[in-house]
């Protein structure tokens, strides 16, 4: 053969690089697909019973789902001993049944906690050793309902401070800081194959926040506790900077191990809308997917709702909204279309 045909022959078998996908994917489930993440959202149960739109927007974009609230301690406890698992058992059906897997949101936090219990401990009713059994029982009973249908769990929540003290809370106060690593462990126990986090916001860039939890991650590790993943919430504001660190702060907690995840993200804005605006968030939900993207230990991108229409955002943050993939009438936002044009360095 003519050496000319020769390399047109090497050219030709030579496997195309990961990233030279032949198109631009459709939609989100496509982009998750080429990049080799999951690309998942928060979930409002009531809006999948009774939202056909909603419903169908959520199955035709997404790979992974979290329950928005549906699997906190006051929704499934709300009552001492009374299981309400309704809500939870509708998200996880549903993701089975349009092969999505499961975020577990949330064991271990202080906000969202049944009042039985928040009144037991402040009236001296409940005490510190029957705490710990209670929190025992909790963690125990749900993961093992969710066993093998929950991928990964946010075992503990927000247990750290922006001052890089450990949060104080009812569990801190009462059981010790040791509640942490009995958490993990009474998780892996209920369920060995899922996949354990730990979860905080502002982890995206406040350093006495991101010290503290990679000594917390590295102490735990040392004693063998199974701690699987770190996730980032990535609750922004395009009123504030992107951190624009992000991927190496992913890449420290990567280098000790663990999976990464971006598992609340938003980015909100002070209303009213813009196209400017629009266009500001849509970089930032970008170098979101492209920071997580960059990071071999990045499987997962979750946002924290995917329509306006159902968004935390307006009810905690004065003068805020639109932070969402979609408006409300379920219309794609730019940010959308520019997670789409992401191109996957993997
Ligand atoms: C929020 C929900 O979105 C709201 O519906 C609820 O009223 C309060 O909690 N960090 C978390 C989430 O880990 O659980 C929170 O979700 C948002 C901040």
């Amino acid at each position: 053969m003519k050496p000319l045909i020769i390399a047109l022959a090497l050219v030709l078998a030579a496997p195309l690089p990961a990233y030279a996908h032949p198109r631009a994917p459709r939609d989100l489930r496509e982009l998750a697909h080429q990049s080799g993440i999951r690309i998942g959202t928060a979930v409002d149960i009531a809006a999948l019973r009774g939202e056909a739109d909603y419903r169908k927007v959520l199955n035709r974009e997404f790979t992974h789902v979290t329950a928005e609230n549906a699997m906190k301690w006051e929704s499934v406890e709300p009552q001492r001993g009374v299981y309400t698992w309704a809500d939870a058992d509708t998200l996880v059906d549903n993701a089975r049944r349009n092969g999505q897997r499961v975020r577990g949101h949330t064991l271990v936090w202080h906000n969202q906690l049944p009042a039985w219990l928040t009144a037991g401990v402040a009236d001296g009713t409940i005490g510190n050793d029957e705490l710990r059994s209670i929190l025992r029982d909790h963690i125990t009973t749900e993961v093992r309902r969710y066993k093998g249908k929950i991928r990964a769990w946010d075992v503990v929540n927000e247990v750290v401070e922006e001052d890089g003290t450990m949060r104080k809370t009812i569990w801190l106060d009462r059981l010790g800081p040791g509640y942490i690593a009995d958490a993990f462990r009474w998780a892996h126990r209920a369920d060995p194959q899922a996949k354990l986090f730990i979860n905080d916001y502002n982890l995206e860039w406040n350093a006495p926040k991101i010290e503290t939890t990679l000594a917390l991650v590295k102490d735990l590790q040392a004693r063998g506790v199974p701690i699987h993943g770190a996730g980032f919430q990535g609750h922004l504001g395009i009123q504030y900077d992107y951190p624009g660190d992000w991927a190496n702060v992913m890449r420290r907690f990567a280098d000790l191990g663990l999976e990464i995840a971006v598992t609340e993200l938003d980015a909100r804005m002070v209303l009213p809308v813009t196209e400017e605006k629009l266009e500001t968030q849509a970089t930032y939900y970008s170098r979101a997917l492209t920071d997580c993207l960059s990071v071999a230990a990045c499987k997962e991108l979750t946002v924290w709702g995917f329509t306006d229409r159902h968004s935390w955002v307006p009810g905690w943050f004065d003068g805020q909204g639109s932070a969402c993939l979609f408006d409300e009438n379920l219309a794609k936002k730019p940010a959308y279309r520019a997670l789409l044009a992401v191109r996957s360095p993997r």
